[in-house]
C-alpha cells in the first residue's frame, strides 16, 4: 500500500484502508518497542498482537503489511493508534510526529486488555487464547505491567518537544481508566433492579472512564505532539471520549450478539458475569412483558445456562435493548461531529476521521 498524505488524495479511503495505513505507520516503533522488553514479557507481548505463537514462533505474514496477525483482527484493529496519527493530521502535522504517542496508547491498550481478560475471567480474544489462559495469570499480569511502563517510557523518551504535556494526558486517562475498571467490577454486584440499580447516568460514566479515557488520550496526544494549542487538544479529546462511549456501547452489543468466528472473543460472558452492560440495562428500563421475564430470568438464583442466556439475549433484543443502545451509540458519534466541526482541521485526516465514525458502530468485531 503506498503512503497517503494529507495533500495527495484523489479518493476517499475506505475506514478499513485508514486502519492499514496507520497501523503500518506505527508498527515499525511499536515493534522496536516490544522489542526492548524483557523476552518472556516481550513474548507475551507479541503472541497478544498476534505476531507470535505461544512458544514464540513468529506467525507467518505477521511481519509484512497488515501490520497484525493473518487472520483479520487477530492483532487488533488498531483504532486507538489511528486515532492519534489522525488527530496529529487533522491538526497539520504529518502523522509520523505523532507516532511515539500512537505506539503508547497501543501499549496501553494491550496492557489494559491483558489485565481485563483476568479480570473478567475471559479465555478468547483475538481469535486466540486470552494470554493469561496460555501462560498463567502470574505472567499475564508481568506482562501488562512491563506494557505499561514501556509505554510511559516511549512517550518520555519520545523527544517530542511536547513529550511532558503527553505524559500528563496519559497519566490522567490512565487514572480514568482505572477508576472505569473499578465501577465495571463494582456493578457486576449491584441488583439488576430496585433503587440500588445501576442507572444509565452511572453506566455513562462508567464507560467514559474505562474505555472514553483511552480514546480520548489518543485524540489529545496525537494533537499535542503535533503542538496544536490547547483548546483545539480539548476539543479532539472530547470527540475521542464520546467516540470511546459509542466504541463501547457496540463492544456490549457484539458481547450479547456478535459471532465469536469474527469477534474473536467470547459471547454471552458479560451476561454470565452479571456486567452491567448497556442493552441490558436499557431493555430492563423498558415497560412490557419482554422486560418482566427478562427482569424474573436475570434474578431466578440459578444461574443461567447456555440455552438461557440465549433466551436472555432474544428478551433483551425484544425489549429494544439492542436497538436502544445503537441509538446511544450515534447520540454520541453526533457529539463527536459537532467537536469535530467547531474547530479547523486539515481537510483529509478529518475526512479520514468521519469515514471511520460510521464503521466503528457498524463493525462486526
Ligand atoms: C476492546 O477494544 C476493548 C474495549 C475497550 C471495548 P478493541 O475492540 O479496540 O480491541 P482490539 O484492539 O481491536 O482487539
Ligand atoms: C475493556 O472493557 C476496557 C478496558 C480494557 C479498559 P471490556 O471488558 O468491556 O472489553 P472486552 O469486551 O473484554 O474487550
Ligand atoms: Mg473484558
Ligand atoms: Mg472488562
Amino acid at each position: 500500500m503506498t503512503m497517503q498524505t494529507t495533500t495527495d488524495r484523489t479518493a476517499q479511503p475506505t475506514a478499513q484502508q485508514i486502519l492499514a495505513r496507520c497501523r503500518e505507520l506505527v508498527r515499525p516503533q511499536l515493534a522496536a518497542a516490544i522489542g526492548r522488553l524483557h523476552p518472556w514479557p516481550g513474548e507475551m507481548a507479541a503472541f497478544s498482537l498476534g505476531w507470535s505463537e505461544v512458544n514464540g514462533r513468529p506467525v507467518p505474514g505477521s511481519g509484512t503489511g497488515s501490520g497484525s496477525g493473518t487472520v483479520p483482527g487477530s492483532g487488533g484493529k488498531g483504532v486507538r493508534q489511528a486515532l492519534t496519527v489522525l488527530c496529529a493530521e487533522a491538526v497539520g502535522a504529518p502523522g509520523e510526529t505523532a507516532v511515539a504517542g500512537a505506539v503508547a496508547v497501543e501499549l496501553i491498550h494491550t496492557f489494559s486488555l491483558l489485565h481485563d481478560d483476568i479480570m473478567d475471567g475471559d479465555e478468547l480474544r483475538r481469535q486466540r487464547e486470552t494470554v493469561w489462559k496460555a501462560y498463567g495469570t502470574g505472567p499475564a499480569v508481568l506482562a501488562g505491567d512491563a506494557l505499561f511502563a514501556l509505554a510511559l517510557e516511549t512517550l518520555a523518551e519520545s523527544g517530542n518537544p511536547h513529550s511532558g504535556e503527553a505524559v500528563r494526558h496519559l497519566a490522567g486517562a490512565l487514572n480514568d481508566l482505572v477508576r472505569g475498571q473499578a465501577e465495571d467490577l463494582l456493578f457486576e454486584s449491584r441488583p439488576w433492579t430496585g433503587p440500588h440499580a445501576v442507572q444509565p447516568h452511572e453506566y455513562r460514566s462508567m464507560a467514559d472512564d474505562k474505555t472514553g479515557s483511552l480514546l480520548g488520550c489518543a485524540a489529545a496526544l496525537g494533537a499535542t505532539l503535533a503542538g496544536a494549542p490547547a483548546p483545539t487538544v480539548a476539543v479532539l479529546a472530547r470527540a475521542g471520549r464520546h467516540l470511546g462511549v459509542a466504541f463501547q456501547a457496540v463492544d456490549d452489543l457484539l458481547g450479547i450478539w456478535g459471532d465469536p468466528e469474527v469477534t474473536g472473543k467470547p459471547v454471552h460472558n458479560d451476561l454470565r458475569q452479571t456486567k452491567k452492560t448497556f442493552p441490558v440495562l436499557a431493555a430492563l428500563a423498558t415497560p412490557g412483558p419482554a422486560a418482566r421475564r427478562l427482569t424474573a430470568l436475570l434474578t431466578s438464583p440459578t444461574p443461567l445456562d447456555d440455552a438461557a442466556l440465549r433466551v436472555a439475549a432474544a428478551l433483551i433484543e425484544e425489549a429494544g435493548g439492542r436497538s436502544a443502545t445503537l441509538d446511544e451509540a450515534h447520540r454520541h458519534l453526533d457529539i463527536v461531529r459537532d467537536c469535530l466541526d467547531s474547530v479547523p482541521l486539515a481537510r483529509a485526516a478529518a475526512g479520514d476521521i468521519r469515514t471511520l465514525l460510521p464503521f466503528l458502530v457498524s463493525r462486526r468485531m
